[in-house]
């Protein structure tokens, strides 16, 4: 390793460092919600198949990118063929810096709720209004602005330092939080309604039925995939596990050559999706248990921020109530943390390398223009909800559409680079052929579909 370089101090560290990448808001918000709207336990089963699918297979290739230049993700791009793909790290770069804009105000969201957890006000204030209230304006930016302080602090520290010693801290106490609280919802009278209500699969949602009459004469109906779902799926997918826009690739720089790039990646999938399940687990015994499951089908951003402080609120328990929203709060919080601390890192890294600053400084700026742009999300929630849509879903498959052509096709030296520490040389053949042809045609197809609904939402606003 070339000398200057920080690396990862243990193999733990990076595996937990890529897992608290993954494990986020995404998490704990996205993707209960998800699985409750879109058919309980098929979408589970899609979303295991789309993980393994597109999911490891692109996580292989950011890893790939990462180890080999030992660089943030413009000159990871650039370096590794002669040709100007440079241009998709700053595509990556850009990505990151979106969406950590809009994430960290809702980061600040969860810890104005953890303190008011603690100060007793959640628990006597309506939910809808309180959220209301806090979501947008003053305290919004304040909070963004505390969330975005405290995640520079970590990055502005290092990676052994900073990143690797708080997820070393952070995960563990995480996954007892909330295998805590799904423990204590498990023992709730209506839990055993609130899985029924998680995980009976409804197979319909996944295909479109359209009755066709042509003249009045004879009608049939035509069946076609749910490629809005499908698509929504992917994004999920992309978004929850960090991929996309290059934090595997910076995380994966500091590692060393004898790690099985393989194994690592589906270490830190399938963590991040026992969590999520864990989540599912934790959220719908507790909303079922007090009735409030129409709550979940209303699309808003708030409904887990108005849904779980009305549930814990009707235990009719003051000092119950305050101490498990409590810690419900504190998840959150800590969960965002260490998944901004990495798309913070993809900023701070490519200023490191591309401009030759020194971490401190680059850390600092970053946290501060990242804050600068974060403002309108905190103002508005119609910004922020649209950041999410552009910068969360869109971006993320454009970069790993892009991704996948690159490592699959152009990159020299891939193969040579994933066989390095490698324990079961058989996995590279499937991962060729998912790469090459699986991953490219099916992220093609959702974006078209993508593009093709952002395109009608953007004919409906002009009025047409
Ligand atoms: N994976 C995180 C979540 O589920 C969010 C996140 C962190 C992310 N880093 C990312 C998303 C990089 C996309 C790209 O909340």
């Amino acid at each position: 390793m070339e000398e200057g370089r920080e690396s990862w101090g243990t193999r733990v560290g990076f595996i937990l460092a890529a897992v608290g990448s993954a494990v986020g808001l995404g998490n704990i918000w996205r993707f209960p919600y998800l699985t409750a709207k879109n058919g309980g336990a098929g979408f589970v089963f899609f979303y295991i198949f789309l993980l393994i699918l597109i999911g490891i297979p692109v996580m292989i290739a950011e890893f790939i990118l990462g180890r080999s230049s030992r660089r943030s993700p413009v000159q990871a791009l650039s370096q590794a063929g002669e040709n100007n793909w440079g241009g998709l790290g700053y595509l990556f770069v850009l990505t990151g810096f979106g969406i950590l804009s809009y994430y960290s105000v809702v980061a600040g969201w969860a810890i104005k709720y953890t303190l008011d957890a603690l100060g007793g006000i959640l628990m006597q204030s309506d939910p809808q209004k309180y959220f209301e209230s806090i979501n947008t304006g003053g305290e919004a930016v304040f909070y963004h602005l505390l969330f975005m302080a405290v995640t520079t602090g970590i990055v502005l520290s290092g990676v052994k330092k900073g990143i690797e010693r708080s997820v070393k801290l952070l995960i563990p106490l995480l996954v007892v939080l909330i295998a805590g609280l799904a423990i204590w919802a498990f023992s709730q009278p209506g839990s055993l309604a609130g899985y029924a209500f998680y995980l009976s699969p409804d197979f319909d949602v996944f295909i479109n039925t359209y009755q066709v009459n042509i003249f009045g004469l004879s009608e049939f109906s035509l069946t076609f995939l749910n490629l809005s779902l499908l698509a929504s799926a992917a994004g999920q997918t992309f978004f929850t596990l960090s991929l996309g826009m290059g934090a595997m690739i910076t995380y994966s720089s500091y590692l060393s050559s004898d790690e099985d790039l393989i194994h690592e990646s589906m270490i830190i999938s399938f963590s991040n999706f026992g969590i999520s399940f864990l989540s599912g687990l934790m959220i719908f015994p507790i909303i079922k248990a007090f009735n409030l499951s129409e709550a979940i089908s209303e699309s808003t951003l708030g409904t887990l921020f108005i849904t779980i402080p009305k549930a814990f609120q009707q235990l009719g328990n003051f000092y119950w109530s305050s101490a498990l929203s409590f810690i419900f709060f504190v998840c959150l919080m800590l969960a965002a943390l260490t998944s901004a601390v990495s798309l913070l890192e993809v900023v701070t890294s490519t200023l490191m390398d591309e401009i030759n600053v020194k971490r401190k400084p680059a850390a600092a700026g970053s946290g501060l223009a990242i804050f600068l742009a974060g403002i309108p999300a905190a103002i508005s929630m119609k910004w922020l909800a649209k950041a999410d849509q552009i910068a969360g879903h869109f971006l993320l498959m454009l970069g790993g559409f892009l991704m996948a052509i690159y490592v699959g096709w152009i990159m020299k030296g891939a193969f040579k680079e994933l066989k390095k520490g490698l324990k079961t040389e058989e996995a590279i053949l499937p991962w060729t052929i998912l790469i090459r042809y699986i991953v490219p045609p099916a992220l093609l197809a959702l974006l078209c579909t993508f593009t093709w609904e952002i395109s009608l939402e953007l004919w409906a606003l002009i009025g047409g």
